[in-house]
């Protein structure tokens, strides 16, 4: 007993992994294991003999069981140790520079129209990119003959045969929202609605689907004089310029009367923009007094309210502020322009902040 003791106490000592204990279990107390056989042995035995060897052989048993349990553990002790020294993370270390998403500059400046115009008590007004023709351009009373209608170079939905529904179109202005949000609140209003628009043109400063913002003020009496000044406290917001220079040139909507072309004063230094000082002029938007036919058909009473409206171009007007040569490189997703022309995602643009640091 004491060389299977000795035998196994050294053997177990000696295990390199789990497999090999396993197999030294099986050997000694495992059912035909050594330890297992001299216990059978006992039967043969006299009384006597047996009240001897028993209870020696019992420890024997019992206590090779416990150097393979402990044995066990410190494998699996020893296994976790090589575990974490490999797997070791150093935490305090600098993080690797990491990729951030930027804001594209059509979404930074329609946040910073908004900003501006939520300052001078606008709200935003949102309205279907798919419309009929009726929003579109009769209820802005352009009829079917009129040459804006060619003009527009307007994208038609697919109808099917038999479908009586009225021909809808892409939207190729803001402006059916003003007939929209006209019926929806009635008179007073006072919104912008930013927002995509379609047409089939495609040159340097024209993509089938670009940006425009409508304006429109609706009250008693508003007049010229407020659409004035409500352009140029957004236009000196917008360059974040203390002076500019608007001039006004006569024009011609279907949905306004009378219409104007509003531009502002610049000089073109070496290509760079300078808003408010020169000799250019730069036209930045249409305008005028909504037509009396437009209140009307969107079921305000002209007799009772008028107001002034506009449109201008969001993509244009981010090209001239952040120097953006091509507007087709706007819709490229080409991941190095939008780095270099993107806007930090959390600076979200206020007034009071600064709208473009
Ligand atoms: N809808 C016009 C366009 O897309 C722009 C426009 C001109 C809008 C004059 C207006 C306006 O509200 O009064 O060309």
């Amino acid at each position: 007993m004491d060389d299977l003791r000795e035998k196994y106490i050294a053997l177990i000592a000696g295990a390199g992994d789990e497999a090999a204990l396993e197999d030294l279990r099986v050997q000694a107390v495992g059912k035909k294991g050594e330890i297992s056989l001299q216990m059978r042995e006992l039967g043969k035995m006299t009384p006597e003999e047996r009240q001897v060897a028993g209870p020696k052989l019992n420890a024997l048993k019992d206590e090779i069981n416990s150097a393979l349990a402990a044995k066990k553990e410190a494998l699996a002790d020893a296994a976790l140790d090589e575990r974490l020294r490999g797997e070791w993370l150093d935490v305090t270390l600098p993080v690797r520079p990491v990729r951030q998403g930027s804001i594209h500059p059509i979404s930074q400046v329609t946040e910073e129209v908004t900003a501006i115009f939520a300052e001078l008590g606008f709200s935003v007004a949102e309205g279907p990119q798919v419309d009929s023709d009726w929003y579109n351009f009769d209820a802005l009373n352009i009829p079917g003959h009129h040459p804006a209608r060619a003009e527009m170079d307007t994208f038609y939905m697919h109808r099917a045969t038999g479908d009586n529904r009225p021909p809808h179109v892409l939207r190729t202005h803001t402006s059916p929202v003003q007939i929209r949000t006209m019926e929806k609140t009635g008179a007073p209003i006072r919104i912008i609605a930013p927002g995509r628009v379609y047409r089939a043109d495609y040159d340097q400063t024209h993509t089938p689907m670009f940006h425009q913002v409508e304006g429109l003020a609706i009250d008693k009496d508003i007049s010229m004089a407020n659409l004035k000044w409500v352009l140029e406290e957004f236009v000196k917001a917008y360059f974040e310029v203390d002076e500019v220079e608007l001039r006004f040139r006569a024009s011609h909507f279907p949905f306004t009367e009378p219409s104007a072309e509003v531009d502002i004063r610049c000089s073109w230094e070496g290509g760079q923009l300078k808003v408010g000082e020169g000799d250019d002029w730069l036209e930045i938007l249409g305008s005028g007094m909504v037509h009396p036919k437009v209140l009307q058909n969107a079921g305000v009473d002209p007799n009772e309210w008028q107001g002034f409206a506009f449109g201008m171009g969001i993509d244009r007007i981010a090209m001239l502020k952040y120097g953006i040569p091509d507007l087709r490189a706007f819709f490229d997703s080409d991941l190095r322009w939008l780095r270099h022309y993107g806007f930090a995602a959390l600076d979200t643009p206020n007034l009071h902040g600064g709208l473009s640091r």
